[in-house]
């Protein structure tokens, strides 16, 4: 199913990476595959599912292989035709159907996540609109609908602002926005405060924010009224808890699974339950797996 009231995502893929260098060093961070395909597509995937056709990448230097990864390969396309190779010609073309438009935008500085949202304002305009953490990879439960779906679904009944929610040990709280409400229906809350990173014992809930978000426009006049933090930042987080003031927002609890694969730990966790899962190599793979001395 899509849904078309949200027409636009915002991808930002600023970022350094830090926490993969030396892999980071020359490509970004959202080009790391899991298995064979890179973070920022199956961002891109979901948004697209989500019945959004227009993406918004906010890059940086030595981000360009995420414009030539959406962009037509003439050379590689040349090649596969000639060598008469469809299945392969049907994936290269697949990562930028026809009716997808893409922007890119630069963070001249990397002034945090906030910031980096305030860059697409231009291209977003004033109308909703969703944010992808490409390096939170989502996954919809099995056979079920993607997690950007369910948000662009909430929101058709909602009309505010939506944070994607799971519930996550009390003692990972500071790892994470935590908020605090009062339910509003099913797996929803609606949100008094967020408390950024607080240690377990100061934790309102253990329902933490992963990176999916829609947004109303008013989100951006809220970040562009913050104050800069410690190195001139201006998070994302301070924006919406601003917007609480004036606006209903929503934390919706999805249905699916995190990999936080901006840590090492999420990335192989997975690699391994996506590779367990691949059509090509996953017999293989789980046969490997059982065979090792662990
Ligand atoms: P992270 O906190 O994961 O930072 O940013 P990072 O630089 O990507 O990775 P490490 O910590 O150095 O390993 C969360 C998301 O926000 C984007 C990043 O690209 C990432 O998707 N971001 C963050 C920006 O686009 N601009 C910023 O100024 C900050």
């Amino acid at each position: 199913m899509t849904t078309s009231r949200i027409k636009k995502a915002v991808f930002p893929v600023a970022g350094l990476g830090t926490r993969f260098l030396p892999a980071t060093k020359a490509q970004p961070k959202e080009m790391m595959p899991i298995v064979d395909k890179p973070l920022i597509q199956y961002a891109v995937e979901e948004a697209y599912a989500a019945g959004i056709r227009h993406m918004i990448f906010v890059t940086g230097r030595n981000k360009r292989a995420i414009e030539d990864h959406f962009d037509t390969a003439y050379e590689l396309e040349n090649e596969l035709e000639s060598a008469r190779k469809d299945a392969l010609l049907n994936i290269a073309r697949s990562v930028a159907p026809d009716d997808m438009n893409c922007s890119y935008v630069r963070q001249p500085r990397m002034l945090g996540l906030g910031h980096a949202v305030l860059c697409a304002e231009h291209l977003v305009g004033d109308e909703p609109f969703a944010v992808l953490l490409a390096d939170d990879l989502m996954a919809g439960p099995p056979g079920g609908e993607p997690v950007l779906v369910q948000m662009a679904r909430a929101f058709e009944r909602l009309r505010g602002s939506i944070l994607a929610v799971q519930e996550v040990p009390q003692e990972h709280t500071r790892r994470y926005g935590i908020v605090d409400g009062e339910p509003a229906g099913k797996g929803v809350i609606n949100v008094h405060r967020m408390v950024e990173k607080p240690k377990p014992e100061d934790a309102p809930s253990r329902m933490g924010v992963a990176g999916r978000y829609i947004l109303t426009p008013e989100v951006f006049a809220a970040i562009r009224a913050q104050p800069q933090g410690a190195g001139g930042e201006i998070q994302l987080t301070d924006g919406i808890a601003a917007l609480i003031k004036t606006q209903n927002v929503y934390a919706f609890q999805y249905e699916g699974k995190r990999y936080d694969c901006g840590s090492k730990e999420g990335f192989l966790e997975a690699t391994v339950e996506f590779a367990l899962q691949h059509p090509e190599v996953g017999e293989h793979f789980r046969g490997y797996l059982k065979s090792l001395a662990l």
